[in-house]
């Protein structure tokens, strides 16, 4: 298995002072800034759009991992890439055309990421492999941070490494495999264990203090604890 990534979810940071918070998961050794995108339509929640993603961007160095949970999603896209975003993920239900709003995203210059939802069945990325740069399974039910993991999303992301794998052995191209809900320091080695490579953590990460050190020191656990599941 590649190196395991983790993006802290902004959702749970403090709104008010966030471009110190993105700062501070960077310095704490963050791999990407997990950006949630909600319209309120698509999910029964409201937050940040690309003015936001803006106006982090020249505060961190590491890559902007928009989710967008947005219904229609195609008239973002455009916006997103030109706020400094790097990957772009939608869920199929929000889109007309799927394989359409996936080469939107690469057409402006962003890595293209399919989200599933824990209903949503894999079947749906099968015709698109060669468009994904990344698959993002919901182990929540996108909307709110702070739930609790599903179980059944690791026999999910079990089913998922195994397509992207066969995928892999035809083309060489590695897709990322993204995790995103109640990922904690006691759950997050079976998660990687069960194939995942990147992690969303929002509640886990921001939730610690940050001072003397409390982001750093969560941010070093999740990765011990999921070196020590890939390792074995
Ligand atoms: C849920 C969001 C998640 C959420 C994760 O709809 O997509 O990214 O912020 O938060 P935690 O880690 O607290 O479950
Ligand atoms: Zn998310």
């Amino acid at each position: 298995m590649s190196a395991i990534r983790i993006a802290p979810s902004i959702l749970s940071a403090d709104f008010a002072r966030l471009g110190e918070e993105v700062r501070a998961i960077e310095t704490a050794g963050a791999d990407l800034v997990h950006f949630d995108v909600m319209d309120n339509h698509y999910v029964p929640n409201l937050t940040i759009g690309p003015l936001v993603c803006e106006a982090i961007r020249p505060h961190v160095t590491i890559g902007i991992d928009v989710h967008l949970m947005v219904e229609p999603v195609d008239a973002l896209i455009p916006l997103f890439a030109k706020a400094g975003a790097n990957l772009i993920s939608f869920h199929p239900e929000a889109s007309r055309h799927v394989d359409r709003t996936l080469q939107l995203i690469r057409d402006h210059g962003c890595k293209a990421g399919l989200v599933f939802n824990p209903a949503t069945p894999l079947a749906l990325m099968d015709h698109v492999m060669d468009k994904l740069d990344l698959v993002l399974l919901m182990s929540v039910n996108p909307g709110f941070g702070g739930q609790k993991f599903i179980p059944s999303t690791l026999p999910k992301l079990r089913a998922a490494r195994r397509r992207i794998e066969a995928a892999r052995a035809e083309t060489g191209r590695e897709i990322w495999l993204e995790v995103d809900g109640g990922v904690k320091v006691d759950n997050i080695a079976d998660i990687v264990a069960a194939g995942a490579d990147t992690l969303v953590a929002g509640s886990a990460v921001f939730g610690a203090p940050d001072n003397d050190g409390g982001y750093r020191n969560v941010m070093n656990e999740l990765r011990r604890n999921a070196a020590q599941a890939s390792n074995s």
